[in-house]
C-alpha cells in the first residue's frame, strides 16, 4: 500500500497500536490480552475476561468475586431513565432504546466528564447496567412491571433473568456465558473504532458508548445477528435451504452470519457457537435451526466459499433461551461493551485524536454567483 492510496472501509489501515485484542485473520486465531479464546471460552467465566479485557491479566478468584460482587450492586436503573426507556415507541428497534438510554446515563452521571474521571469503575457499572436496560424495554413492551435486579449470580444468569424473570438451568446460564465471553472483544471492528474516535477527541465514555451502540445496531455489523435469524425463518424447512439461499445470492443479496473483513478462514467463534447451538438444540430436544443452519453453510460455502462468522449461530442459541430475536444484537452489545469500554480507556491512556484525511475529489476555485443571478 503507496502512502496516498485511498483504502476504503480503511480495510487494512493500521491506525493505532493496542494490547487489547489480536486477530489472525489467515490463522483463525483471537486472542484477548494474549490469551486464545478458545481457552477462555472453555475454562473462565465473562467476569474473569471482563476483568482481563479491562486490567491487563486475568483476576485471582478473591478477584473476581468481588468483581462479580461489584456488578451486583451496579444493576440498578436510575429512575428517570427507567421512565425514558418505559415510554420508548414500542414497536422500534431495540438498539434505538439501549443507544438513548445509555445516552442519558451519562446525562445523569455528570462525574463523568471524560479522560481525568473516568476509571475501570465506569466500565463496570456500563457492563452490569445494559442488562436491566434491554430486561426493561422488553417488560414495559409486553405491559409487565419492571424486574427486580437480581442480587448475586452470574453477568450471565443476571441477562437471562433480566429478560425473562425465571430461573435459567446451568446449562442455559453456560451457554450464555460462552456467547458473552466470545463477543466481548474483536480488535477495531466499526463499533469499537467508533467509540475509540470518540474518546480520543476526550469526550466522556457514556458517549464513546452512545456512538458505539449505533454503530453496532447496523445489519453488516452487529445487527447480522438477528437477520440471520430471520433467513430461518423465511426459510422454514430443510428442504427449503438451498434454493432461497441460491436465489437470494443470485440476486446479489447478502447472506447475513457469513463473510468478515478480517478472517479469511472460519471465524473461531463460529466454531464454538455452532457447538454451542448443538449442545443446547440436543438438551432442548429442538435442533432444527441448528440443522438449518449446517445446510446453509454447505450452501454458501459452495457458492460463494465464504465461511460463518460470529453471528451466524448466536441466534438460535439465544431463540432456545427464550430471548426474542428484537433482542439479540442488544444481547452482543451487553457483552461488547466489556471491550469498548477497555479500549476507551486504553485511548485514555495514551491519547491521540483520531482525525484521518480523504483524497478531495470536487470542484476547485468555483466563482461565487449571488443569488439573483442563480438560475
Ligand atoms: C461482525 O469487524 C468485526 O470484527 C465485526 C465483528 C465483531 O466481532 O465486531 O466480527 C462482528 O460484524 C461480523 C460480520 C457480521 N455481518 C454480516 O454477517 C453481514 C454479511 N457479511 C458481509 O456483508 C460482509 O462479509 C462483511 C461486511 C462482514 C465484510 O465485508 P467486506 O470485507 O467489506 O467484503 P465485501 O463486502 O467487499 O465482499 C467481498 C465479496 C463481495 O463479492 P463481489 O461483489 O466482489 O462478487 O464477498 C461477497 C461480496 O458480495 N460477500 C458476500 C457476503 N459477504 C461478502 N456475499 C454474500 N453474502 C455475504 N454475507
Amino acid at each position: 500500500m503507496t502512502d496516498n492510496e485511498v483504502q476504503r472501509g480503511l480495510e487494512d489501515v493500521i491506525a493505532l497500536e493496542s494490547q487489547i485484542c489480536f486477530i489472525d485473520g489467515k490463522k483463525g486465531r483471537l486472542l484477548y490480552r494474549g490469551y486464545d479464546i478458545r481457552d477462555l471460552a472453555q475454562y473462565s467465566t465473562f467476569e474473569e475476561v471482563a476483568y482481563l479485557l479491562w486490567n491487563g491479566r486475568l483476576p485471582t478468584a478473591d478477584q473476581r468475586e468481588a468483581l462479580r460482587a461489584r456488578l451486583g450492586e451496579l444493576r440498578t436503573l436510575p429512575e428517570p431513565v427507567m421512565r425514558i426507556v418505559s415510554e420508548m415507541p414500542q414497536g422500534g428497534n431495540a438498539m434505538d432504546v439501549l443507544r438513548t438510554a445509555v445516552s442519558a446515563l451519562g446525562a445523569f452521571t455528570p462525574a463523568e466528564t471524560g479522560a481525568a474521571s473516568t476509571s475501570v469503575a465506569s466500565a463496570e457499572r456500563l457492563t452490569a447496567i445494559l442488562p436491566a436496560i434491554i430486561g426493561q424495554l422488553h417488560r414495559a413492551r409486553q405491559g409487565l412491571p419492571p424486574v427486580a435486579p437480581m442480587t448475586g449470580g452470574s453477568h450471565a444468569a443476571w441477562i437471562l433473568h433480566a429478560i425473562r424473570g425465571t430461573p435459567a438451568t446451568d446449562l442455559e446460564i453456560r451457554s450464555m456465558d460462552a456467547a458473552l465471553i466470545l463477543h466481548a472483544d474483536h480488535d477495531l471492528n466499526a463499533s469499537t473504532f467508533a467509540a475509540r474516535v470518540t474518546a480520543s477527541t476526550l469526550s466522556d465514555i457514556y458517549s464513546a458508548i452512545t456512538s458505539a451502540i449505533g454503530a453496532l445496531k447496523g445489519p453488516l455489523h452487529g445487527g447480522a445477528n438477528e437477520r440471520a435469524m430471520e433467513l430461518l425463518e423465511e426459510i422454514g424447512t430443510l428442504d427449503r435451504v438451498e434454493e432461497v439461499v441460491r436465489s437470494k445470492l443470485a440476486h446479489h443479496e447478502r447472506i447475513m452470519g457469513f463473510g468478515h473483513r478480517v478472517y479469511k478462514v472460519e471465524d473461531p467463534r463460529a466454531t464454538i457457537m455452532r457447538e454451542w447451538s448443538r449442545r443446547i438444540g440436543e438438551a432442548k430436544g429442538n435442533l432444527h435451526y441448528y440443522e438449518l443452519l449446517r445446510k446453509e453453510e454447505q450452501v454458501v460455502f459452495a457458492e460463494k466459499k465464504l465461511y460463518p462468522n460470529v453471528d451466524l449461530y448466536s441466534g438460535s442459541i439465544y431463540a432456545l433461551l427464550d430471548i426474542p430475536k428484537y433482542l439479540f444484537t442488544p444481547i452482543f452489545a451487553a457483552s461488547r461493551v466489556s471491550g469498548w469500554t477497555a479500549h476507551v480507556l486504553e485511548e485514555y491512556q495514551d491519547l491521540r485524536l483520531i482525525r484521518p484525511t480523504s483524497r478531495y475529489v470536487g470542484p476547485t476555485d468555483v466563482p461565487y454567483v449571488s443569488i439573483e443571478k442563480r438560475s
